[in-house]
């Protein structure tokens, strides 16, 4: 062993310190000075030092990863118990909170509280003995828990060492463990990948990466810390949350996004009603806010209960997940006669609304997630999304639950079902099973087709099974007499209908084209269609070999349209609709300027937060010719690279497709 000199004792000390707070400036702050590749020089560079003299310094950004595996956990005592939260579910709970603070407190002074997001991760308590990580656990039973520390070590937002703060004796911190939202989608991706069981939700992905026996899995799962509590200190005492916060941001710890202090609970919603307005953007999942009174004195002399102490209480949003059982799986056929199996539930409220059903997507789904009928499952539901199932819980199961196969028959028309080559869906061939016929008028009526108002699925149903309209054509037969005789109409709103009916002869090329529910033929192939040709009768018989002429429309999507165009029932169809007076106009017709747009024939495809709105973007690209897609593959023309950039970047570079920034796109554009 080397002995170790005075200068090269400085520069190890030096590169820890410089190292250290780089890793803040990234990891914590979000906002670094250097590159990653300069990081990487000096570490490694440090990692030589470090091994040639044997001078390791316990706070060395080396000593993040490479513990043996254990065997198992050791236990620790908590100093402090690790307490939970009581819950309130709306504004007036938390407002019956504050009252239930002043009566304690006997006083009728507005009270001070500070509020933050509340993380769905995993509760950890941090000793820091004389400013250095001693040792880390999670939360067990609130009085015991397991010695996690080499995992924790991995986190690189956690502080080796306090540093610039006053540095007590010894502290213990609390803070939420968690993953960020990409993340964990991300890793499930690859899990499924590898036939892993996915992870139900972040929270258990983050449980499951801490509760890792070797460490150096631990240390690529991605981990955040948000720090927001304060167990037993020695040397070191604080008067509220307020001060004990602003300690921990001098000291370097990462904590919550969004953090305040206010008087009185009418500010305390504000600040929660913030927090939620703000939650879709969080990249991680908060499922509620923590309001806490400020004051170290008052927090004492309210003390707690038997689990959860009096001076705070968890506002908690309605939940995107719950957890219920699938009564029953049926078969659902839709408008190109595609069978999905859409599961029954029992039940249950997920963010404000009853779920009673959620779609499976197709089989190869089920068998993936081995999904049976009598399984408890966990459902999400997200915005405006269908709502889905995440995950079987397959510990609920009893044995009875039963496997349900795609069924041999149509279950609507009883026709025969089939599944095209390399296809996932299953399908009924029936052409006029009434699910499907259904479904086609619903389409044709639909605001992005005909938009024809005050025709949605229930008022088709009703129309079908009455036998006025057997097909779309008949929209236009309906006359306001009819309509007086069905059950759900009166004056009003059948002369509404047959206003909107009338209203929607006149329409556009491309509209017209899409609602005519070609199968393979969207909303975007349709539009393509129209720029490109002048009118509907240039379509009748063509041959596929001219629509591949459009760059962006494939064979298949080409095949499927001449062959519309070439059944004489369909172009009787049309002929049918131009005697009932619709008339198309085609704006999106570009005969030569069509051909001179700077994105012409080029595909998109976006990755990361772009400078402004995704979607403006999507629509610059369209107007200049181009067409956007959702994955990258070998056809793609550029991937546009912004920040924190998804799984699309690595793909992109395997496959070499070129990748250009935003101020790129727009010099493309601009010429
Ligand atoms: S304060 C006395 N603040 O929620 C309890 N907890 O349901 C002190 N949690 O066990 C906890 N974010 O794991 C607090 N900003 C936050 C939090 C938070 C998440 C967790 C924590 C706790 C659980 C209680």
């Amino acid at each position: 062993m080397e002995k170790l000199p005075a200068n090269i004792r400085h520069e190890i000390e030096k590169l820890v310190k410089d190292l250290n707070y780089h890793c803040y400036l990234y990891y914590v702050l979000d906002a670094p000075e250097i590159s990653d590749a300069e990081y990487d020089k000096d570490y490694r560079h440090l990692k030589e030092l470090e091994e040639k003299y044997h001078y390791v310094l316990p706070d060395s950004p080396t000593q993040r990863v490479g513990a043996p595996p254990l065997d198992k956990f050791e236990k620790v005592k908590h100093t402090e118990p690790m307490l939970s939260l009581d819950n309130a579910f709306s504004h007036d709970e938390a407002r019956e909170f504050d009252e239930r603070v002043k009566r304690f407190l006997k006083s009728d002074k507005e009270v001070e509280y500070t509020v933050e997001p509340k993380y769905d991760g995993l509760a950890m308590e941090l000793t820091y003995r004389k400013g250095i990580l001693y040792k880390a656990s999670t939360r067990g039973d609130g009085y015991e828990g397991e010695d996690v520390t080499v995992n924790i070590k991995t986190i690189k937002a956690v502080p080796l060492k306090i540093e610039d703060g006053d540095i007590p004796e010894e502290i213990d911190i609390r803070g939420e463990v968690y993953m960020d939202i990409k993340e964990f989608e991300a890793l499930n991706r690859e899990r499924e990948k590898a036939g892993e069981p996915a992870f139900a939700n972040p929270r258990n992905a983050a449980a499951g990466s801490i509760r890792q026996l070797d460490s150096s899995i631990t240390a690529k799962r991605k981990l955040h810390l948000a720090c927001y509590g304060v167990g037993a200190a020695k040397g070191i005492t604080f008067k509220s949350q307020w001060e004990f916060i602003t300690w921990l941001k001098k000291a370097r710890f990462p904590v919550p996004a969004i953090l305040k202090l206010v008087e009185g609970i009418d500010a305390a919603i504000d600040v929660i009603k913030e927090i939620e307005g703000e939650r879709n953007g969080f990249p991680f999942e908060a499922d509620g806010a923590v309001i806490k009174v400020n004051d170290f004195g008052l927090q004492k002399a309210l003390g707690m209960k038997t689990r959860e102490p009096r001076w705070a209480t968890a506002y908690k949003f309605p939940a995107h997940q719950g957890a219920t059982k699938i009564k029953e799986i049926i078969a659902s056929v839709g408008r190109t006669g595609t069978i999905t199996p859409v599961a029954v539930l029992e039940t249950v409220r997920i963010g404000g609304v009853n779920v009673s059903n959620s779609t499976l997507h197709n089989w190869d789904e089920i068998e993936r997630k081995d999904i049976r009928v009598g399984d408890t499952v966990v459902v999400e539901r997200a915005g405006d999304v269908i709502p889905h199932v995440v995950a079987v819980m397959k510990e609920k199961r009893t044995g009875g639950e039963k496997h349900f196969r795609p069924p041999a028959k149509c279950p609507v028309c009883g026709s025969a079902v089939e599944r095209e080559e390399g296809e996932v869906a299953y399908r009924c061939i029936g052409l006029n099973c009434a699910a499907q016929v259904q479904q086609r008028i619903g389409h044709f009526a639909s605001r992005a087709a005909m938009d024809i108002e005050g025709l949605g699925e229930k008022n088709v149903e009703l129309l079908y099974t009455h036998g006025l309209i057997k097909h779309f054509v008949d929209i236009y037969r309906l006359k306001k007499e009819d309509l007086l005789e069905l059950p759900r109409f009166a004056e009003k709103s059948a002369q509404n209908l047959i206003d909107a009916i009338e209203k929607s002869k006149h329409t556009t090329l491309a509209r017209f084209l899409y609602s005519l529910g070609i199968v393979h033929a969207g909303e975007y192939a349709a539009k393509l269609l129209a720029r490109n040709f002048k009118g509907i009768d240039d379509l009748y018989n063509i041959k596929p070999e001219k629509i591949i002429e459009i760059k962006q429309i494939g064979e298949k999507i080409a095949d499927s349209i001449s062959q519309f165009f070439s059944d004489p029932e369909n172009l009787h169809t049309l002929e049918v609709l131009k005697t009932f007076g619709v008339k198309i106009t085609n704006p999106d017709f570009k005969a030569e300027a069509a051909e001179k747009l700077p994105l012409d024939g080029l595909t998109f495809v976006i990755t990361g937060t772009l400078p402004g709105p995704r979607n403006e973007v999507e629509e610059l690209i369209e107007n200049m010719g181009g067409h956007v897609s959702g994955s990258v593959s070998k056809s793609t023309s550029y991937l546009i690279l912004g920040e924190e950039p998804g799984s699309k970047l690595k793909k992109a570079q395997s496959l070499g497709v070129k990748i250009i920034s935003h101020e790129e796109l727009v010099k493309m554009i601009e010429g």
